[in-house]
């Protein structure tokens, strides 16, 4: 039996004593994945792992899929070195998001480990969109319903006057024609493995309804945005060095805090392979 304890009581777990240098049992892996479902963001201190080991862990959830932008380390591809730098305007992951949803395959999960953290701060909160939708009320809920929402890659750089803050990893590796990758998926989604529902838009990449005329899409993503950023369905994980964390793309959302300007922050990121969402 493993041992746990919830961070929040919307979402996330702290687990205790799995070293993830080593390979894991089946049990072993089957137990955490259920965790995983249960609580949708798992939290892994003091792990101290090679790129190649962060990988062999996401693999236990599934294919590993390279991140669309940006390269990935010389000696392990799958990883992508997630770094804001202390001269940095805007941070990597900053706004409420799920990852990759602009593709039309998202991504499943992300694994993010902790190199280099500012002294304080640069914590990511995450929130339950299972809760989300289950506290909409009945007529929006209806009205969701086979709604297909937009998602693009370049919404939050879309503006010229944006585009001077772009981070600045994605300033120097962006790929114009990847940058506007941009699909639909339903609004409702169902989870491939809980058959959940759950609330699937964000406001760093859902740029309207399909079909819809732009205000009242917009009036209605707004309210989206705001109802699923609620304290009730949040947990925050603070991160320390060697810190590892796993999270649900499919039905969690994340915001990367920027409260550290003129600090350096460090992170692996490893990119799990979903399935179009449904
Ligand atoms: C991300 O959005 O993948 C980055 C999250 C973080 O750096 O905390």
């Amino acid at each position: 039996m493993i041992q746990s304890k919830d961070i929040s009581f919307a979402l996330g777990a702290e687990i205790f004593g799995i070293d993830l240098a080593s390979p894991l049992v089946p049990n072993l892996v089957q137990e955490i994945h259920q965790i995983f479902l249960d609580r949708l963001v798992l939290v892994f201190r003091n792990q101290i792992l090679t790129p190649k080991q962060q990988v062999r862990f996401a693999r236990y959830f599934g294919s590993v899929v390279p991140y669309p932008f940006l390269k990935g380390l010389e000696c392990c591809p799958e990883v992508l070195e997630v770094i804001t730098q202390p001269e940095d305007g805007v941070n990597f992951g900053g706004g409420w998001h799920t990852d990759t949803p602009y593709l039309e395959i998202p991504s499943l999960g992300s694994v993010l480990y902790a190199k280099e953290l500012p002294p304080v701060g640069g914590d990511t909160l995450f929130s339950n969109m299972y809760m989300a939708y289950n506290t909409l009320d009945k007529k929006t809920r209806s009205f969701l319903d086979g709604q297909l929402g937009v998602h693009s890659a370049n919404k939050r750089y879309a503006k010229p006057a944006d585009r001077s803050q772009i981070y600045g990893q994605i300033k120097q590796a962006e790929n114009k024609e990847n940058m506007s990758t941009e699909n639909y998926h339903p609004i409702i989604r169902t989870h491939c493995e809980t058959n959940r529902k759950s609330l699937f838009v964000s406001s760093l990449h859902t740029t309207t309804i399909k079909g819809m005329k732009e205000k009242a899409a917009d009036i209605m993503l707004t309210r989206l945005y705001e109802h699923q950023a609620r304290d009730a369905f949040t947990c925050r994980v603070v991160w320390e060095p060697d810190t590892l964390v796993i999270w649900d793309n499919r039905c969690v959302l994340h915001n990367a805090l920027f409260d550290y300007a003129g600090y350096k922050r460090r992170m692996h990121r490893v990119t799990i392979e979903g399935d179009r969402p449904t």
